[in-house]
């Protein structure tokens, strides 16, 4: 997407430097602008963990760009035992987006189709921009899906714009272009349909007030930062015609995780009849799992996230601050489950379909993504 005018990936080759990979340091917004060099697998998993970057799709496609960089860095002799170290310590960044498995198996069985080490990093290398690529097509085209349910719900509001409430970010900046959630809202935009996004702040790490509403802003997509617990009295109202938001794995049955408080939000538009959208691109199915409550794994993460808020202040320097008294604990979990039940549809790149497995099974029947 552009920022300031200029096309931008959230992660891409270095120019005339192979060996070396870039991504917008997402730490740094929305404050500052600025993209970091990737260059030994301990780059991309302290990128991960420490969540330079995140997001599904982008923490997918960094792992497969990871295990090239892997591939070319590998010692000599020992190419076939760093490939599989090096593939656990990615996988064990983060535990709950099925994206990051996802992409580092796909590269693990790519590469073992090669006979010699070049022949291997030079497909490491296709895999990797393949991933990314791939990515980046099948988020443009379920946003043109999911623009058809935003363009029906217009027909209804005579000129009034279509009240989207997201949360977290599903942006182009948790992908590599377009985003998942975003990409309908994108695309409703370019196609003049008049939106206004509702963007919860999404504590603790606040994705929404600084990444959604950062992307919303450069894409000239109306907007208002929300607490948390506005949701609920918003719908009360009539204020929201829908949600939509983006998943970090979601089961062959339809269960969706999803940043932490998506849950809230989903029963809050049950109770209130507001259709529950989630936007996904397959590579985040696991349709080896089927209960989500019962099986995904949350990633429980710092209590400093929770504990400290950073901003930045009057006088332009970027500061952290304690919210609680010094003794005070907490807990952080990263991402809640959704039960099927409360999805009213799902937007993938094939199409749109029921969150059950016969709608997934429908669409996908292949019944895998690798
Ligand atoms: O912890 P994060 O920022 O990596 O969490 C991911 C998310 O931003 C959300 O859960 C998002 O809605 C789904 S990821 C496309």
């Amino acid at each position: 997407m552009n920022v300031d005018g200029k096309h931008f990936r959230t992660i891409w080759v270095k120019e005339g430097e192979k060996s070396t990979i870039q991504i917008i340091d997402q730490q740094k917004l929305p404050h500052k602008f600025e993209a970091v060099d990737l260059k030994t697998v301990k780059d991309f998993s302290a990128a991960i963990k420490d969540m330079y970057v995140r997001g599904a799709g982008l923490i997918g496609a960094t792992a497969g760009y990871g295990m090239y960089i892997a591939a070319l860095t590998a010692p000599d002799g020992g190419f076939d035992s760093y490939l599989k170290e090096s593939a656990e310590i990615l996988k064990a960044t983060r535990p709950t987006a099925s994206n990051l498995a996802w992409a580092v198996n796909r590269q693990l069985k790519a590469i073992d189709g090669g006979s010699t080490v070049s022949e291997k990093i030079v497909i490491a290398y296709q895999t990797a921009c393949d991933i990314a690529d791939e990515d980046a097509e099948f988020c443009r085209r379920l946003g043109e899906h999911g623009k058809s349910i935003i363009e029906e719900i217009s027909k209804h509001k005579n000129g009034e714009p279509v009240n989207i409430l997201t949360h977290c970010n599903a942006g182009w900046l948790a992908f590599v272009d377009y985003g998942s959630a975003t990409a309908p809202i994108y695309a409703a935009h370019d196609a003049g349909i008049k939106v206004h996004v509702w963007v919860d702040e999404t504590r603790p790490r606040n994705q929404g007030a600084s990444l959604t509403a950062w992307e919303l802003g450069k894409h000239g997509v109306d907007h208002h930062l929300i607490v948390d617990n506005a949701g609920g009295h918003l719908m009360q109202h009539g204020m929201v015609d829908m949600v939509i938001v983006g998943t970090d794995r979601t089961t062959r049955q339809g269960d969706v995780a999803n940043k932490i408080g998506t849950y809230l939000k989903a029963l809050a538009a049950k109770d209130n009849g507001v259709p529950f959208y989630v936007a996904l691109p397959s590579s985040t199915f696991d349709f080896k799992m089927r209960d989500g409550v019962k099986e995904i794994p949350i990633e429980e993460r710092d209590a400093r996230e929770v504990r400290y808020m950073v901003g930045k202040t009057d006088d332009g320097s970027i500061e952290e601050v304690l919210l609680c008294p010094e003794i005070t604990d907490a807990k952080n979990y990263g991402f809640d489950v959704t039960p099927a039940r409360l999805v009213t549809k799902l937007i993938c790149e094939r199409g749109i379909c029921d969150a059950s497995e016969e709608g997934i099974m429908d669409l996908f029947p292949e019944g895998t993504n690798t």
